[in-house]
């Protein structure tokens, strides 16, 4: 099998290519801004990689979308913070550069493997979240927060009702609070723009409050990337056709806790570590006004829980990682990869230094995902 994989280079991308590469046949084609993340897999036979931007090189793409069975686009903003301070750009880069994509998938009757998000539902009430029946409730246009979701949903329909004409294949994936080693990068976190774990685990490695904001009594489920990862590669493999014209919840529901408790999770653990156990002083954690923290315009959502009977029922799928070995191997992970190397933390991380020569195009916009 061939796989187009855009924003190859992100969180779900890279862990993504890993898989395929060690455990399959398959041949990867992958495009993205950086290569950072790339580096355990750029140079493999099986890969080959354009470091690029999907609304320059559409060429490239269409290219790649004739010549691959299935696409995977995963380029998008998915960080709360960029909604408020770049809306337009959310919608941009989030709905109508990947409507191009998804255009091209229909011209030429590819399969579609789409990430939607678990934003979808919104402020929905449901104590568990249902793919085909759970209503989809957004906020006041004035809360550019949700003009994520809006985006995300719209395409969500839009690729629906090309499946339901015949057009295309799809599988609608959504994430709930995936997390793992890279999940942001530690970049965006000093700036404090980056999802909440990833904020944390900067905070207390530059031993700065971690911050709850209107109390962190907000909770989420948070699903180790590996187990996302069984579940995406059990919709590529397509057994059967069961993932075919489906929407799929892809979270781990047993690991559920508030904001505030993750906090003290993420500070115990980091206390424990080999290397931190003696500190000075530990990060404090503090309140604070999403007003104060986010600015006007966002809103939140309280609680978000997936039902996970239908990726069980289609793809035979449940989440293994229980929530203190996911955060602790998230933490390790970050640890690690910016304590040992030979730079200071902040600086430009290291780049892959083999034969790898990437073509090089116009970048000009940052993505992430
Ligand atoms: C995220 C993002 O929108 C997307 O990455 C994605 O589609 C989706 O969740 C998902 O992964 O399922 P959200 O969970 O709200 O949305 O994003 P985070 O930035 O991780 O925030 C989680 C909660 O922590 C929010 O209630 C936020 O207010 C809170 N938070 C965040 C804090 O209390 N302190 C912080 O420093 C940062």
């Amino acid at each position: 099998m061939k796989i187009l994989i855009l924003g190859v280079n992100g969180f779900i991308g890279h862990h993504l290519v890993d898989r395929i590469l060690k455990e399959t046949d398959w041949s990867v084609y992958g495009m993205d801004l950086a290569f950072d993340r790339l580096s355990r897999v750029l140079g493999h036979p099986r890969f080959a990689f354009l470091e690029g931007d999907i609304s320059i090189n559409r060429e490239w793409i269409e290219y790649h979308v004739k010549k691959c069975d299935v696409v995977i686009p995963l380029v998008a903003i998915a960080t709360p913070k960029l909604y408020l301070e770049n809306p337009l750009g959310v919608f941009e880069l989030n709905f109508e550069m990947n409507l191009n994509v998804i255009k091209q998938c229909v011209k030429y009757h590819k399969r579609v493997v789409f990430p939607s998000t678990s934003e979808v539902y919104g402020a929905s009430t449901e104590s568990e979240f249902k793919e085909d029946e759970t209503f989809l409730v957004l906020g006041p246009i004035q809360k550019q927060r949700w003009i994520y979701a809006c985006s995300k949903q719209l395409l969500d329909r839009v690729i629906y009702a090309y499946g339901s004409r015949g057009d295309i294949e799809f599988t609608l994936f959504r994430p709930f609070n995936w997390i793992g080693p890279r999940l942001d990068s530690l970049d965006t976190a000093k700036e404090g723009s980056s999802r909440v774990v990833t904020q944390f685990i900067a905070d207390l490695l530059m031993g700065r409050p971690l911050c709850l904001v209107d109390g962190g009594y907000q909770r989420r489920c948070f699903t180790y990337v590996d187990d996302g990862i069984d579940a995406l590669m059990k919709i590529l493999e397509n057994k059967d056709g069961c993932a075919r014209n489906e929407i799929i919840n892809i979270g781990n529901p047993q690991n559920e806790c508030s904001i505030r408790e993750l906090a003290h999770l993420l500070k115990t653990i980091f206390m424990a570590h080999p290397r931190h156990q003696r500190d000075d002083r530990y990060s404090e954690i503090v309140e604070t006004s999403a007003e104060s923290y986010y600015g006007q315009g966002y809103q939140d959502i309280l609680v978000r829980k997936p039902s996970i009977e239908k990726a069980r029922r289609l793809l035979g799928w449940f989440p293994k990682v229980g929530l203190e070995e996911a955060l602790k191997r998230t933490l390790y992970a970050f640890l690690d990869e910016n304590e040992t190397l030979p730079f200071a933390w902040g600086n430009t991380p290291p780049v892959f230094q083999g034969t790898f020569e990437p073509e090089r195009t116009r970048a000009g916009r940052s993505e992430k995902g």
